[in-house]
């Protein structure tokens, strides 16, 4: 069935107002025609819809394979440090992490890569290769449980490829936003949860104009992928903001395609991608709700300046040759600049089972 066939059918069974969220859940993930289930990733440059980090370079893979090291000798250096990558789309992050580790610390690391997009799997196949062979990475499924482990849980831009529901505030009730037969609208909805969330957030109180997004599959998410991690690092890398800051400056879908962004997120489902901002204050409070602890987040640019050797990498950049060094350059600016990466993005830690913070 075509994609807009779906969408009409599901408008229908909705009594013609479509929940975003449910527009966004079948545009990404429905089995034969999401997105994220085409055989074509949508990742890269020419010809392609939209870049991530990875595309940039290796010097985040490099960046958190010290930071994994750290939370591997923070664990006494257990002999299998697992790091489960959810989302991990090509697999390009632990190609760069499992390339970058050295010594005790790589010959503890072992990467899964967790994506059911079949272009991830493919691309990931080939990326991982050596690794696949040598049994330091494998995948696995989404629907499978995962067994419990020590290590840590990594994502690059999982969280705003969830389905995810916009809410305003008109001043005397909640609207949501939907999808009807004649364009997108909002319609009045009991708000429930997010509303009460919402209204907990809001620093001056609720304005009209005031919104944000909410994003119903985070909780199981959440437990899911914590309920797993028995002691380690949980470190997720997103765009997004504070629940506050969410609510003031009103968050809402965004869609990319051909490296363009607008808000038309109702516009050719399956063919360009959907994305919303992460409510980091949300995300964490689930971590603390799943018993993890030391929960911070920070934007990408300090994280960078606090974690990756710059000094050192400065000098060993001095051998390359000049395009190389141009590279690397380049590779660090996209990280930190504020305009580009650096303010926003965010990455945000928070450990599990007793180890601390630091
Ligand atoms: C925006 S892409 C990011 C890919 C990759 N991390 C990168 O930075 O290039 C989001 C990916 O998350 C995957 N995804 C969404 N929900 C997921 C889930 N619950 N578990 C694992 N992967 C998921 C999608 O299939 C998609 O490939």
């Amino acid at each position: 069935m075509k994609m807009h066939m779906i969408i009409d059918e599901l408008l229908r069974q909705n009594s013609l107002a479509l929940p975003a969220s449910d527009f966004m859940a079948q545009a990404l993930y429905h089995p034969e025609q999401g997105y994220y289930r085409r055989p074509l990733g949508p990742w890269g440059f020419e010809g392609k819809d939209y870049y991530t980090a990875l595309d940039l370079g290796p010097l985040l893979g490099e960046a958190l394979a010290l930071r994994l090291e750290r939370a591997w000798e923070r664990l006494d250096r257990p002999g299998v440090f697992t790091v489960l990558e959810p989302g991990a789309g090509r697999g390009w992050l632990g190609r760069d992490l499992l390339g970058a580790a050295r010594g005790a610390f790589a010959e503890a690391l072992v990467y899964v890569h967790r994506d059911d997009n079949p272009a991830a799997r493919e691309m990931a196949a080939k990326a991982l290769e050596p690794w696949l062979e040598s049994g330091k990475a494998r995948f696995i499924q989404e629907g499978d449980g995962i067994a419990p482990f020590s290590g840590a849980i990594l994502s690059n831009e999982l969280f705003d490829a969830l389905p995810a529901q916009p809410w305003r505030w008109t001043g005397e009730a909640w609207e949501r936003e939907v999808l009807t037969a004649d364009g997108p609208g909002w319609e009045a909805s009991d708000a429930g949860e997010a509303g009460a969330w919402f209204a907990a957030h809001a620093e001056d109180g609720l304005q009209p104009g005031d919104g944000s997004i909410w994003c119903e599959g985070l909780p199981q998410l959440v437990a899911e992928l914590c309920g797993a991690l028995q002691a380690g690092l949980f470190l997720a890398i997103d765009y997004g903001e504070s629940a506050s800051r969410l609510l003031s400056k009103g968050a809402g879908l965004r869609r990319y395609k051909g490296h363009t962004v607008d808000g038309r997120w109702w516009e050719e489902p399956g063919e360009s991608d959907l994305t919303a901002d992460v409510d980091f204050t949300r995300l964490e409070s689930l971590l603390r709700g799943a018993g993890l602890s030391g929960s911070g987040h920070v934007s990408l640019s300090r994280w960078i300046r606090e974690h990756a050797p710059l000094a050192d990498w400065e000098e060993a950049w001095q051998s390359l040759d000049s395009v190389a060094r141009v590279k690397r350059m380049e590779n660090l600016l996209q990280l930190t600049l504020p305009g580009m990466m650096g303010e926003r993005f965010r990455v945000l830690e928070a450990w599990a089972n007793g180890c601390s913070a630091s």
